[in-house]
């Protein structure tokens, strides 16, 4: 088990953890990551919504219907790729998680992904954009770029996207978030290059 102060974590569960007051005050539960421990595919979203901290599990929600729908037209469902968050307690109020909770998990998220070790990580929106590339991104502008990045120790390939759920507030931002999440799996060799079936999971 490995041990950051006020914390613990066995494989790639978050067991324990006490270091963010507001965010243990109001959480039901620690949202872990959910997938394969080896997807060459990983999504990284902001914190969990209200669903999320109910049923423990990333984007189960209405922006994880829109994700689902993503995946699934591409010829991808969940268990092909790897989901999770910047921070692992849901926010109070759904607000942005703080950048002192941001850096709190994130001693967690690099052992994710340092164990998994993706070939591609997804950045759902401005939030984990931003945390993952250490510098102001403009989402909608960016989405679909590529950028080498580092987190923690190891290069990491990034692939910033747009949030689902700017699709649910903006339609035109469907197209963009389709798009980008062809180019995920294409980019993480998981098409059969014939028109987006997937060569892993549905078979
Ligand atoms: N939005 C996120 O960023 N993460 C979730 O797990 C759900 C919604």
């Amino acid at each position: 088990m490995d041990d950051v102060s006020d914390g613990e974590m066995d494989g790639l569960c978050v067991t324990e953890c006490t270091r963010c007051p507001d965010l243990v005050e109001g959480r039901t539960q620690i949202v872990n990551g959910a997938g394969p421990d080896d997807a060459d595919l990983v999504f990284l979203g902001e914190a969990p919504g209200a669903n999320e901290d109910e049923q423990g599990e990333p984007f189960v929600g209405r922006s994880g219907s829109v994700l689902d729908d993503a995946l699934r037209d591409v010829g991808l469902a969940r268990p092909d790729v790897r989901i999770t968050n910047c921070v692992r307690c849901h926010p109070p109020e759904n607000r942005d998680p703080k950048v002192k909770e941001l850096e709190n998990c994130a001693a967690w998220l690099e052992r994710e992904l340092e164990l998994v070790d993706p070939e591609l990580l997804v950045t759902l929106g401005k939030v984990p954009s931003e945390h993952v590339l250490d510098r102001s991104v403009a989402v909608t502008k960016e989405a679909g770029d590529v950028v080498d990045a580092r987190i923690g120790d190891r290069p990491q390939r990034v692939l910033v996207c747009v949030h689902p759920a700017a699709t649910l507030y903006d339609r035109s931002q469907e197209d963009t978030f389709t798009s980008t999440i062809a180019k995920a799996a294409e980019l993480a060799d998981l098409t059969d290059g014939e028109g987006g079936q997937a060569n892993l999971g549905d078979f």
